[in-house]
């Protein structure tokens, strides 16, 4: 089985958010489209069982935007069961009207029943909030959803990574209680994005890997900044027997001049 997991598309007009710290990486990607026809050349010859798209699909959460970008995957890579989670971006950038508003946010987490693989999403992004989180009720459905015995190896996904050090930028927030129930837990892998920049360990005694992105890299310098580089890519996945076999990371430079 082969996973193809793509992630920070950061689609969208980068001039209408001038301030956007990412605007300039972000202008100087190549069109989506040509972005999907490399990737799914470097692809020919694989048969894929499954997208794993792990969010930011919009620069500033125009909900227009997400959808043109999903027409446009389905172009390259149409028939394919899509599983999906929101990144930070994939939320308008204007705050809610009042505070009670933002706290009604329900996170959209889901659990995607493939062939031959189940995929569980938690939801790591809040409306306003550029840090990710995993709170209590989440992790009694995640520990919910890992009960439920359907036989087919699982994995999760989330947008935010969730290593502390892996990146200059800090990872998700969640309580212990979450580190418990991966560990505890039969998956088999666990696949982020969020900082552009792809990076293989283990999370809790599960392998573990964050996709690079597919807008621009993100890389941690020395001193803490990160450092945009114009290239994306992608991670490819490959299941045997139930467990993780292979994981290729596929990195496309669009030019060698830094940003
Ligand atoms: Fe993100």
């Amino acid at each position: 089985m082969h996973l193809l997991h793509l992630t920070d598309f950061h689609y969208g007009d980068p001039a209408t958010a001038p301030l956007d710290p990412a605007a300039p990486a972000l202008s100087k990607s190549l069109p989506i489209a040509d972005r999907l026809e490399r990737c799914q050349k470097s692809l020919a010859g694989i048969s894929l069982d499954a997208l794993i798209l792990s969010g930011d699909f919009s620069m500033d959460g125009n909900p227009a935007d997400a959808r043109q970008l999903m027409q446009e995957i389905d172009l390259f890579f149409p028939d394919l069961p899509v599983a999906f989670v929101p990144g930070n971006h994939d939320h308008l950038a204007k705050p809610a009207k009042n505070a009670s508003s933002a706290k009604k946010y329900v996170p959209s987490d889901k659990a995607f029943l493939l062939p031959d693989l189940s995929v569980i999403c938690l939801d790591t992004s809040r409306p306003g909030n550029d840090r990710g989180v995993i709170d209590p009720a989440q992790c009694q459905w995640l520990k919910q959803q890992l009960t439920k015995p359907d036989g087919q190896p699982t994995i999760l996904v989330t947008h935010f990574h969730l290593l502390p050090g892996q990146h200059s930028m800090p990872c998700a927030a969640y309580p212990d209680e979450f580190m418990e129930i991966v560990a505890q837990s039969s998956l088999i892998a666990v696949f982020t994005g969020h900082t552009h920049c792809h990076y293989q360990g283990f999370f809790c005694g599960k392998p573990y890997c964050t996709a690079p992105g597919f807008s621009f890299y993100g890389l941690p310098a020395a001193d803490g900044t990160v450092f945009l580089e114009p290239c994306f890519g992608y991670n490819l996945y490959t299941i045997e027997k139930g467990y993780l076999a292979n994981i290729k990371t596929e990195t496309f430079y669009v030019s060698l001049d830094t940003l």
